[in-house]
C-alpha cells in the first residue's frame, strides 16, 4: 500500500497534468513555426494532440480513479522540477524559436525527458484494469518519437542533397 497520502498524490498529478499541456504548447508553437513545411506541421500538431490526449488521461484519474493508485513512481518535488523546466523551454522557445532540425533534435530529448510523467507509469495502481486502461491510451502514441527521428533524418537527407547541388 502507498504510504503518501492521497493529497500528495492528487497534487504530483495536477503537476503532471500541467507538463502534458505545456508540452502540447510546445508543439503547437512548432507546428505554427513550419507552416511552409507541410509534413512537417503536421507531424508536431499530431504531437500537440497527443500531449492533449495525455493530460485528458491524467485530468481523468484525478476526478475518478485516484481511490485506485496505490503508488506514485515519481515525488511531487519530481514533478514540480519539471514543470518548472519545461515551462522555462516554453519561454524561451517563445522567444527565439529554432529552425526544423533544431527543433525536432529537441522534441525527441523532451520525449525521453518527459515520457516518466505520464498516467501509465508515474501511477502503480491496486486495479490492473485501470493500470490496463492507461497502457492501452498509451499505446497509439508509442510510433510517436519515432515518426520525429524519422522526420529529422528525412530533413538531413534534404540538406545534405541541397549541399551536393550547390
Ligand atoms: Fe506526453
Ligand atoms: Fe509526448
Amino acid at each position: 500500500m502507498g504510504t503518501k497520502p492521497p493529497i500528495e498524490i492528487l497534487n504530483t498529478l495536477h503537476k503532471c497534468a500541467e507538463i502534458e499541456g505545456v508540452l502540447g504548447k510546445i508543439y503547437d508553437l512548432f507546428a505554427d513555426a513550419y507552416r511552409e513545411n507541410r509534413d512537417i506541421c503536421r507531424l508536431f500538431e499530431k504531437t500537440a494532440g497527443e500531449e492533449r490526449n495525455h493530460e485528458y488521461q491524467i485530468r481523468l484519474a484525478i476526478k475518478s480513479l485516484v481511490p485506485s493508485i496505490e503508488a506514485m513512481t515519481l515525488t511531487l518535488e519530481e514533478a514540480d522540477k519539471h514543470l518548472t523546466m519545461a515551462q522555462e523551454t516554453l519561454d524561451w522557445l517563445t522567444k527565439a524559436t529554432p529552425g526544423i532540425k533544431e527543433a525536432l533534435n529537441i522534441s525527441i530529448t523532451l520525449e525521453a525527458k518527459f515520457s516518466r510523467f505520464h498516467m501509465d507509469t508515474a501511477a502503480r495502481f491496486a486495479d490492473q484494469s485501470c493500470a490496463k486502461l492507461f497502457t492501452a491510451m498509451m499505446a497509439a502514441d508509442e510510433a510517436h518519437v519515432a515518426a520525429m527521428e524519422k522526420a529529422l533524418a528525412e530533413v538531413r537527407r534534404i540538406d545534405a542533397a541541397l549541399d551536393r547541388s550547390k
